[in-house]
């Protein structure tokens, strides 16, 4: 099964998740050091620090990644390290980090794929209203021209955010994530917000001319209806509404549904988009990052429902507008962290984009799994749950193919073991082990057999 000529291989990482070294050469608080150090926020107290000290190792993990044969490295920059305050004064030391970096995977022959925004907000820009308020969405501009004069000769391929459903529905209306807030409005400004940061960014990144590709990373989701019934179509629809069509609708279409607008009327009137920001929004992307780990069912009553298979907990609270909505387990398989795993997910998420955006190229910038790796006595970890998990949906990524979805890479999640955000240590996702103790880093087989199927370019049939 071999996937087309230039298909790209690479694996993914984001800052805060991997860097440590938090308060190191001016680098300023953002708000998951916040949050992280606020009790019963994150299991077991974890924090960012020293996560797997990549700050000081990187040129270690470039290594590996060039053992490895891995020739695409999608990471982020750490917004606080570059400026500490937000905006304003540059702090040297914290691009310096950026350059070094850059500069090593450069010279391993790896293509450099920067995300500006995968969840660090400088605190200081909490303070004065984080995403809920506009002029967030400026500062985010202004980072993005500091990042495109310092680097913009090095690199080709920037993402300006990741997963701004997270960022704005776990961040400001679940409280799951930092800032751990629990306002709706504020949530749906959160995301308003996020997608004019990304516009601004864009126009900023691509004022440097030359051959730079801007892109943004969705993580967008099936909604399922649990059954065919009336209720249960409205309600999948309605929750489709507020975690996938809030933003392809500006995005692709230069305007948010009618029918989202409709359901949250009671939550907001969307008065925070000014004249000018759609057209932002939605002006052309030169690719589009797809995050997919898992689906969900949704069910309008729990009546009739294996009372076994509804889900509590979870992302629900972050379904703004959806307190009424039932999420059902279809009772499949899970990973550690508790995702069900369903690879057709994945190619319906593919499918429905590729028409959404006709001719944008697509590369799937995170796809993985979780799972309690343990070191066998050989010295190895042994994570055959993982390679079926990643061999299935990469399979998923050939059917799109084959159907005309304008794939043209793939990125594993994650290099490296890291920090899960509420998680903390406790779920383990790298195709390479980190011992939390020494920092020693072993290949899991799940690193080997990618290492294969990267140099193969292709899975067995
Ligand atoms: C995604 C995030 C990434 C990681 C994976 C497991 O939502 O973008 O940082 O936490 O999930």
């Amino acid at each position: 099964m071999r996937f087309p000529e230039g298909f790209i291989w690479g694996a993914s990482t984001a800052s805060f998740q991997i860097e440590g070294a938090t308060t190191a050469d001016g680098r300023g608080p953002s708000i998951w050091d916040t949050f992280s150090a606020t009790p019963g926020k994150v299991r077991n107290g974890d924090t960012g620090e020293p996560a797997v000290d990549h700050y000081r190792r990187y040129a270690e993990d470039i290594d590996i990644m060039r053992e490895l044969g891995i020739g695409d490295y999608r990471f982020s920059i750490a917004w606080p390290r570059v400026l500490p305050e937000g905006g304003g004064a540059v702090n040297r030391a914290g691009l310096d980090f950026y350059d070094r970096l850059l500069d090593g995977l450069l010279e391993a022959g790896i293509t450099p794929w920067p995300t500006l925004y995968h969840w660090d907000l400088p605190q200081a820009l909490e303070d004065k209203g984080g995403w809920p308020a506009r002029d967030t969405a400026f500062r985010f501009a202004e980072f993005a021209q500091v990042l495109r004069d310092a680097f913009g000769d090095r690199v080709s391929d920037w993402t300006t955010l990741n997963e701004p459903w997270c960022v704005a529905f776990l961040g400001y209306a679940d409280g799951v994530h930092a800032p751990g807030r629990r306002e709706p409005a504020a949530a749906l400004a959160a995301a308003h917000h996020l997608l004019l940061g990304h516009g601004l960014a864009a126009g900023v990144l691509r004022e440097g001319g030359g051959e730079s590709r801007v892109g943004l990373t969705l993580n967008q989701t099936t909604l399922r209806p649990y059954t065919t019934s009336p209720a249960d179509v409205a309600v999948a629809r309605r929750a489709d509404g507020v975690r996938n069509r809030i933003f392809t609708g500006p995005l692709f279409q230069g305007r948010y549904p009618a029918d989202m607008l409709e359901d949250l009327a009671d939550i907001s009137d969307f008065g925070f988009v000014r004249d000018g920001d759609l057209e932002l929004i939605s002006a052309p992307l030169d690719y589009l990052g797809v995050n997919y780990y898992t689906p969900h069912w949704v069910s309008a009553t729990a009546d009739g429902v294996d009372p076994s298979r509804i889900e509590s907990g979870g992302d629900s609270g972050a379904f703004v507008g959806c307190d009424d909505v039932v999420f059902v387990s279809q009772g499949l398989p899970r990973t550690s962290i508790g995702w069900e795993i369903d690879a057709t997910g994945m190619y319906e998420v593919l499918v429905r984009l590729a028409a959404e955006c006709p001719g944008v190229p697509m590369y799937v910038h995170e796809n993985g799994a979780a799972y309690d790796d343990e070191i066998s006595a050989d010295d190895r970890v042994h994570d055959p749950d993982r390679v079926a998990y990643i061999d299935a949906h990469l399979r998923i990524v050939h059917e799109a193919l084959k159907a005309g979805v304008p794939m043209r890479g793939y990125f594993v999640w994650s290099l490296l073991d890291n920090f899960e955000w509420a998680w903390g240590y406790s779920q383990r996702f790298g195709v390479v082990h980190v011992d939390y103790e020494t920092q020693r880093r072993r290949v899991k087989d799940s690193g080997r057999w990618y290492a294969d199927v990267v140099r193969k370019g292709g899975l067995p049939r």
